[in-house]
C-alpha cells in the first residue's frame, strides 16, 4: 500500500531542491555566459539582476517548502533508535549546519549586495567600490552554490 503523505512530502522536498538548485546551475552555466559574451557591461548587471529578481521568488519558495517539508521528514525518521545512530545524526547536523549558512548568503546575496550592485550599476563613476561590489556578489553566488550542492550530497548521503 501507497503511503501518500510520505511520497508527496518527499516529492515536494525533491521538486523545491531540483528547482532551487537547478535554477542556480542553468544562471551559472548558461545565462551569465551568454550574457558576458552578448551584451557590453553596462547591461550585463541590469540583465543579470533582472533575472535574479525574478529567481528571488522562486528561490524563497523553493527553500521555504525545502524547510517545512524538512522538518516533516524529520519528523518521519525520528523513529525508535534514531538518537543512538551517530552517524546518521552527524551527517544530518552537518546537512542543517549547511543549510542555515546557505540560508544566511543567499539573504545577503538577495537583499543587500546584490540590490546595492543594481542600484550602483545605473552610475559608472563608481570605478572601484562597484568593481569590488560585484567581484563579492559573484563570490557569494559561487560559494552559495557549493555550499548548496554539499546540502544535496549530504542529503544523498543519508537517504543511503
Ligand atoms: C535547503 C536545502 C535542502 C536541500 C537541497 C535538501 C535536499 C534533500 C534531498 C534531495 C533529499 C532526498 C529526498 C529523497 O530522496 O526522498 C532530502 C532528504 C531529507 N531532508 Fe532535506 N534538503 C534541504 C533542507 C532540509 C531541511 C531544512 C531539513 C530539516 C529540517 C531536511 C531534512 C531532510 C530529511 C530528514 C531527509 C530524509 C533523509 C532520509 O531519508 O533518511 N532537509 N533532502
Amino acid at each position: 500500500m501507497i503511503d501518500w503523505l510520505h511520497v508527496s512530502m518527499r516529492w515536494l522536498h525533491l521538486t523545491a531542491a531540483v528547482t532551487w538548485i537547478g535554477g542556480m546551475m542553468f544562471v551559472v552555466l548558461v545565462l551569465v555566459p551568454i550574457v558576458k559574451a552578448e551584451f557590453p557591461p553596462e547591461k550585463r548587471v541590469q540583465l543579470v539582476a533582472a533575472v535574479g529578481r525574478r529567481f528571488r521568488v522562486v528561490g524563497w519558495v523553493s527553500l521555504t517548502i525545502l524547510i517545512l517539508t524538512g522538518f516533516y521528514n524529520l519528523w518521519e525518521v525520528s523513529g525508535p533508535g534514531f538518537m543512538s545512530n551517530k552517524t546518521y545524526l552527524s551527517y544530518l547536523t552537518a546537512k542543517l549546519v549547511l543549510v542555515l549558512i546557505v540560508l544566511t548568503l543567499s539573504i545577503l546575496h538577495d537583499f543587500y549586495y546584490g540590490p546595492r550592485l543594481e542600484n550602483f550599476s545605473a552610475d559608472p563613476s563608481q570605478g572601484t567600490y562597484y568593481r569590488k561590489l560585484q567581484q563579492k556578489v559573484v563570490l557569494l553566488a559561487r560559494v552559495h552554490l557549493l555550499l548548496a550542492l554539499a546540502v544535496l550530497l549530504l542529503a544523498k548521503i543519508l537517504t543511503g
